[in-house]
């Protein structure tokens, strides 16, 4: 059995479930806004959830392909909800070992600057970044880095846009928000889809847009990765505590590998499509494998 969290809302867990089926297995959604009949225990005895009218046993299931979590609806009072939530997220994240990815590994990417810092911390390339409301430190770090930078949100959900000289007049509204700036690597985008399994599969995006997902008529082309890069890509999985993962890289001018983000739950289907690159049935057989 293999759990996906989501729903058919969500083309990426309809097409997994759709691929698992079709292959022989069975899968389930767990939508989290239907509250599950759950039982938890540490020791993971006889422990179960009902998805679909049927009680599932945490033992018999092989994997959870982690899509899109809807937390869950607030109910009653603040104290149900919280109670609630922590019985069911206990539940998620005790269950890391099977899943891709755990509730751990996609909280992480939450909090972007912590993402960063570890990987800069064990020698992964990242590019020059601060997290800041001073408007003041902005004025020095654009200098600092050539007047060539780049803002973006800290947690995410907004496109990344170039700084420009202008933009020093409007930062004193940081001071309600901070924000991500970072050196501006001038290259091309690599989405890299990594697996703790060993597997890499590498893809350049040739776009206008300093975010290629503004661009629609971005080009994306399969590339073989050099063997050092392949490496630090498996070397983030591990260091982020992850079992896959998207991997945002910039290859700049210069020839440098610089690492942008490790996305937890990243979409695939047009980028397989694109490449012929094998990740659907990557991530099946790492769902399906004997733990
Ligand atoms: N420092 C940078 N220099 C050049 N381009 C960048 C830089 N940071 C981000 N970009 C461009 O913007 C894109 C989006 O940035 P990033 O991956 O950090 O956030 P995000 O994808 O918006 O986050 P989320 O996936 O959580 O929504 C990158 O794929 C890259 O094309
Ligand atoms: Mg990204």
């Amino acid at each position: 059995m293999i759990i996906i969290i989501g729903s058919d809302e969500d083309f990426h867990a309809k097409y997994v479930l759709e691929n698992l089926i079709e292959q022989g297995h069975n899968a389930k959604y767990l939508d989290t806004r239907d509250y599950p009949l759950i039982k938890w225990s540490p020791e993971r005895e006889n422990d179960y959830i009902v998805l679909d009218n049927e009680k599932v046993y945490i033992n018999d299931v092989q994997g959870l392909y982690w899509r899109w979590y809807y937390g869950i609806n607030y109910g009653t009072s603040d104290i149900v909800y919280r109670e609630k939530l922590s019985a069911l997220e206990s539940f998620l994240t005790s269950i890391e070992d099977i899943s891709y990815n755990s509730m751990q590994a996609v909280e992480l990417h939450y909090k972007k600057g912590l993402q960063s810092k570890i990987m800069q911390n064990n020698g992964i390339r990242i590019p020059r970044t601060i997290v800041t409301n001073d408007k003041d430190v902005v004025a020095d770090f654009y200098i600092s880095n050539n007047k060539s930078i780049i803002y973006k949100p800290v947690r995410g959900g907004a496109y990344t846009q170039k700084f420009k000289e202008e933009d020093l007049l409007r930062t004193d509204s940081l001071i309600n928000c901070p924000a991500q700036f970072q050196e501006f690597v001038d290259g091309v985008d690599i989405r890299v889809y990594a697996f703790d399994s060993g597997e890499t599969f590498a893809g350049e995006i040739i776009a206008e847009n300093v975010d290629f997902r503004q661009d629609e008529d971005a080009i994306i082309n399969k590339v073989e990765l050099p063997v050092k890069i392949q490496e630090d890509c498996l070397k983030i999985l591990k260091l982020l505590g992850l079992k896959y993962s998207g991997i945002d890289v910039r290859l700049s001018k210069d020839g440098e590998y610089v690492f942008i983000e490790a996305n937890p739950a990243p979409m695939f289907y047009y980028f397989e499509k694109v490449t012929g690159h094998p990740i659907t049935q990557t991530l099946i057989n790492n769902l399906i494998k004997e733990k």
